[in-house]
């Protein structure tokens, strides 16, 4: 994109009459529109009708001097180049010009026309350089806002979409999978407060929170046969319920903003020992957010009712992730949840809870009733047959 100049530059001066006819006749073909005034009034009502590039004023003017006259031009237009004419060797009035500034040029009277014609084709080329670069400079500015607003819009959009989305995933989980009631919502909850309790801020809490809601997504793509079976699994089947943590992983695959969220889906049925799968991976191998959420989800399991048992008292979940802790779990992830005071938990619980009620008497999604033994975090990590 390159300057556009424009042809016409508008010039108006105001002198005398002699003034007057130098920039009239020496400037007939130069490409300039000169209009003349001779008063300090008439110029100003031109100034207010018209649109100028630069004004040229002789000092002599009848009704003030030309530097008054000047200074007052920035009232109509704040743009215009300003040139004054001073009489040669009137040294005050070429100090005061210089000093109270805003003048682009000084013409010595009597006028030379090739000086008169620089002073001005220079004043011409500065009026439109500046104008242009204004132009481009609020051109960028206003595209870069559009872009700015258009990519947080998609951003969100795309976000909002795919948040709701998965949301709708893990409601058709819970509706498919009846054990698991809920427990992905807990399990979430539970994973941000042991994550907050290891120092965890910011974004990656949330992807923390985000891939402990997922983490199950993957079997979504496991037969009803299998998920839904209310006896053992027989080796055969155990080994595709196994693939579910890859299925989740690559269901995730397409959402960018979602690339530490699948990570901890695809982790965690890991364990610390490395006796988990699909890969085996062993202590920091392992992400720390399938390293938190092995926690929540086991004291999730151990603390929720469970259709061949009521659920188990707090201290015996404590003392229980105690014992696996070096093999089952990270001993240091260990340590932060037992900093977590007991009515922590109990609060986040009742709180999903009670929001759960709410919503459930506004959402078409309900709950399902438990009915079936099917698989808990620990049955996970053996087949059963
Ligand atoms: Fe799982």
């Amino acid at each position: 994109m390159g300057y556009s100049l424009p042809k016409l530059t508008k010039i108006l001066v105001a002198g005398d009459i002699s003034t007057g006819r130098f920039f009239l006749d020496n400037f007939k073909d130069s490409g300039f529109e000169i209009h003349f005034v001779e008063s300090s009034m008439g110029a100003m009502q031109q100034l207010e009708d018209g649109i100028f590039q630069i004004v040229v004023a002789d000092d002599r003017l009848s009704d003030m001097s030309g530097i008054q006259f000047l200074e007052r031009c920035k009232t109509f237009a704040p743009d215009i180049l300003r040139v004054l004419i001073v009489r040669e060797g009137d040294m005050k009035v070429l100090i005061e010009a210089i000093n109270r500034g805003g003048i682009f040029k000084i013409l010595m009277d009597p006028l030379d026309t090739k000086e008169a014609m620089n002073a001005l084709s220079d004043a011409s080329l500065h009026y439109w350089t500046e104008k242009e670069h204004e132009r481009l400079s609020n051109l960028i500015r206003e595209q870069n806002t559009e872009l700015v607003v258009r990519t947080i819009n998609q951003d969100k959009e795309i976000h909002e979409r795919t948040a709701s989305l998965l949301n709708g995933l893990v409601a058709a989980l819970d509706l498919r999978d009846s054990d698991t009631q809920w427990h992905s919502r807990r399990v979430s909850l539970y994973s941000r407060r042991i994550a907050k309790a290891l120092g965890i801020k910011g974004d990656e809490l949330s992807q923390i929170e985000r891939g402990a809601l997922l983490h199950d997504i993957g079997k979504i793509g496991i037969r009803d046969s299998i998920l839904l079976k209310p006896g053992r699994l027989t080796k055969e089947e155990w080994e595709e319920m196994k693939r579910h943590p890859e299925m989740g992983y690559r269901i995730l695959e397409g959402s960018d903003f979602l690339e530490h969220e699948r990570i901890i889906v695809l982790h965690h049925q890991e364990r610390y020992d490395g006796k988990g799968y699909p890969q085996g991976l062993k202590g920091k191998e392992i992400d720390i957010g399938a390293r938190i959420f092995a926690i929540a989800d086991t004291f999730d399991a151990m603390t929720s009712d469970r259709p061949y048992r009521k659920s188990l008292p707090f201290k015996i979940a404590r003392e229980e992730i105690i014992r696996c802790s070096g093999t089952q779990f990270d001993p240091r992830i260990v340590e932060a949840f037992l900093s977590v005071p007991a009515h922590e938990w109990r609060e986040i619980r009742e709180r999903l809870e009670g929001r759960d009620l709410h919503q459930e008497s506004q959402s078409a999604i309900k709950p399902p009733p438990i009915t079936q033994t099917l698989i808990t975090p620990q049955d996970n990590t053996k087949p059963r047959e």
